[in-house]
């Protein structure tokens, strides 16, 4: 067998990525066709401006247009608050549930206290463990964690926090192996594009949800392409629109001077 370096040819044939279409109207064709499967995207902005949608957008159109089951673990939100949510916004999770395209875990109540208590490694590794059940029963190709960490922590959290999302989503990439979203809030007034400032060097792939404000006075719902690893992308600001039954649609590329009002890189 002919190899390259240390690798085989077999093997370097499997290297080539793969990419998997969101689903997300208008994102595909801006990031070269899709997200690469197998890896980990992320989602950050401040609260109100998209990533839970964006993330349910990524689950339910990979069910309905492509196959592929999803999970969606919901850290901050109950399993009926989320159910009821979505369903005001025209989409039945339950019929999903019930035929096998979608699931939605609900971690444990005293996560933070035990991720206080325990070792961080040990938690992410035993939840690991837990998803590759879960994504084994339903043939899961996506995974969505909304957030990565649970929000309500204290200054002296953050490092046991670090530890706990880098070998959360690192274990999810190597043993796995779904297309991954995971979403982290940016707090009000912070210019970092995450809160615990891991989560975006983790990720292939970073965009940034926020809203803006034109000179006429009117509000827009925008996205930044941060980061996409791998892809033929030039960062850049869009807008974005949240249509009933259809979720997030990605419009135009905007050019006009705009006001932030939540926090958006290079947004003065
Ligand atoms: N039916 C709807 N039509 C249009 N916009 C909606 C609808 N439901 C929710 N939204 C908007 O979506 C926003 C919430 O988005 P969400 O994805 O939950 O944000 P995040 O997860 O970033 O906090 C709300 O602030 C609301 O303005
Ligand atoms: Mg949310």
């Amino acid at each position: 067998m002919a190899t390259l370096g240390a690798v085989s040819y077999d093997r370097y044939e499997s290297l080539f990525y793969e990419t998997s279409p969101t689903g997300i109207e208008g994102l595909d064709q801006l990031i070269g066709g899709g997200f690469i499967r197998g890896r980990t995207y992320l989602i950050s902005g401040e609260t109100g401006t998209g990533k839970t949608l964006i993330s349910l957008t990524f689950l339910l159109q990979g069910a309905l247009k492509f196959g592929e089951p999803g999970i969606y673990v919901s850290v901050d939100e109950t399993y009926e608050q989320l159910v009821m949510g979505a369903k005001r916004f025209g989409w039945d999770l339950e019929e999903l549930r019930a035929k096998g395209l979608i699931e939605v875990l609900v971690p444990e109540m005293d996560l933070i206290e035990r991720l206080r208590e325990k070792d961080p490694t040990a938690i992410a590794k035993s939840l690991i463990a837990s998803l590759r059940d879960y994504v084994a029963a339903l043939n899961a190709q996506r995974l969505v964690i909304d957030p990565i960490a649970p929000l309500v922590t204290l200054d002296k959290d953050v490092q046991v926090l670090r530890e706990y999302i880098r070998v959360l989503v690192m274990g999810i990439e190597r043993e796995i192996g779904t297309t991954n979203i995971v979403t982290t809030e940016i707090p009000s007034g912070s210019t970092a594009i995450s809160r615990y400032g891991v989560e975006e060097f983790l990720a292939t792939g970073v965009l940034v949800t926020g809203i803006a404000r034109t000179r006429d006075g009117n509000f827009k719902r925008v996205l930044f392409i941060r980061k996409m690893r791998w892809s033929p992308v030039s960062p850049g600001l869009y807008e974005f629109e949240i249509v009933p039954k259809e979720g997030v649609v990605v419009k135009s590329q905007i050019k006009e001077p705009l006001m932030p009002v939540t926090f958006l890189p290079f947004v003065p």
